[in-house]
């Protein structure tokens, strides 16, 4: 039974297109798509964009396929809320949303549970090049043997400094410390160090980060669980030291990226961790005190170096969209070169075409896109457990890691249960 389509209303109105301009198509559609109307509409959905990106790129889509109209449809920030949504719209087989923006942690779930549409067979007609992407979000996507999600930009975490302030960025957690404590307060500064700590997917990535530069592992190659050892132990102690010093802010527990972006941009800390997204926010003259003043690096390093948590996002397609056809012309379009482009240029997120690093436009957004260091960050970022139980990993992760955090278990006893628990759940 074909299920009724919901009228949707986008939450962003300042999208909606000028299309329907009469031309008709040449493309194929498909029968469910040759509606009335001549122009197909598809709801593309993704979490809070702080940046200009999503509007230029549907902008440009648009306006290079007229007989598609792209409306978008805003979501939480926070990745876990967003996830929730959509499986609540998704296990009730919903086809409001046609396109969605995922978070490299789903396909695998996405797919076991029947919410995506298999890509192959795109892939297949449209002759598209995986191996032109990087290697790390193409596995993110594929599952069983099958690609479920097509790779949009990909995200390490990255370690941002005022340059106004000091010349170079601490080299190991405990330089941090100590400059953190140093500069504190200058330049109108009240912190010395932001990041996200809140129990949320975020401050896992933040764990992973920490525990990896001290050699530490959740789950190995082999998954096998091998949470409990003194490298993670260790990694888990210098996060707590972090957390708990008294130049992060007082309630950095509830901190997630836009908190950090905010204060970040307010010039309030001398240091912080996100995204590469946040050098956009940096210098966007519309909301920052601190144009200029910004550069961006590899995080402090533990006694195994420095560790960046691998991150970023695809597109998938609803297993229940009416329109798959249009949806995935937008998906290999907003994959592809140009999509990538817009997107990159707009937002400052790295792209996940290998190509476009050479692309002068894409160096001069970013003097990091143009160095060879930091293609080798994004290489050999850590990835989270692949799994499709990883919604149930990261729970047991927030919490066990919220209790070491907020002083009510030791890291010894955090280790401990994280191994326990996750073996549990794999278990099970
Ligand atoms: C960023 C990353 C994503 C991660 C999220 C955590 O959006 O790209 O992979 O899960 O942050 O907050």
């Amino acid at each position: 039974m074909k299920l009724m389509k919901k009228v949707v209303l986008a939450s962003v109105p300042f999208l909606l297109a000028a299309c329907g301009n009469g031309e008709s198509s040449t493309e194929e559609v498909t029968q469910s798509e040759q509606s009335s109307e001549e122009t197909t509409k598809i709801v593309f959905a993704r979490g809070v964009d702080t940046s200009i990106a999503t509007e230029k790129f549907i902008e440009a889509f648009e306006e290079s396929h007229p007989h598609i109209e792209v409306e978008f449809r805003e979501m939480p920030s926070d990745t876990g809320e967003y996830h929730d949504q959509l499986v609540t719209a998704f296990s009730s087989q919903s086809s409001e949303i046609d396109v969605f923006l995922a978070d490299t942690i789903w396909p695998a779930e996405f797919a076991q549970a029947n919410y995506a549409l298999e890509l192959d067979r795109f892939i297949e007609k449209d002759d598209v090049d995986m191996d032109a992407h990087f290697d790390g979000p193409v596995k993110a996507g594929n599952f069983d043997g099958r690609q479920w999600a097509m790779p949009f930009f990909v995200d390490a975490g990255v370690f941002f400094y005022r340059t106004d302030i000091v010349d170079e960025a601490p080299e190991t957690w405990d330089d941090l410390i100590e400059a953190a404590n140093q500069y504190k307060g200058e330049e109108g500064t009240q912190f010395g160090y932001l990041m996200q700590a809140s129990q949320y997917e975020g401050m896992v990535t933040n764990a992973i980060e920490f525990i990896a530069s001290y050699g530490g592992k959740i789950i190995d190659e082999n998954n096998n669980v091998v949470a409990d050892s003194p490298e993670t132990i260790k990694g888990i102690e210098k996060m707590v030291e972090v957390i708990q010093s008294d130049f992060v802010p007082e309630n950095i527990n509830s901190f997630t990226e836009i908190e950090t972006e905010n204060a970040w941009v307010q010039g309030e800390s001398v240091f912080a961790r996100n995204w590469p997204y946040l050098m956009g926010s940096s210098n966007n003259e519309e909301i920052s005190e601190i144009v200029g003043n910004v550069s961006m690096t590899t995080l402090p390093s533990g006694d195994e170096g420095s560790a960046s948590a691998l991150g970023g996002w695809m597109l998938m397609i609803n297993r229940y969209s009416e329109n798959p056809e249009a949806a995935w012309e937008f998906v290999n379009w907003l994959s592809g070169e140009e999509g990538q482009k817009i997107n990159s240029m707009n937002s400052t997120t790295p792209p996940t075409l290998s190509k476009l690093y050479d692309d002068e436009d894409i160096q001069n957004v970013s003097p990091l896109f143009a160095d060879p260091e930091f293609r080798e960050i994004l290489h050999n970022s850590v990835p989270r457990p692949v799994t499709p139980i990883y919604p149930e990993v990261s729970d047991i992760l927030q919490i066990e890691l919220s209790k070491a955090i907020n002083g009510d278990q030791s890291a010894e006893d955090t280790a401990r249960n994280i191994q326990e628990k996750i073996e549990n759940a794999l278990n099970e």
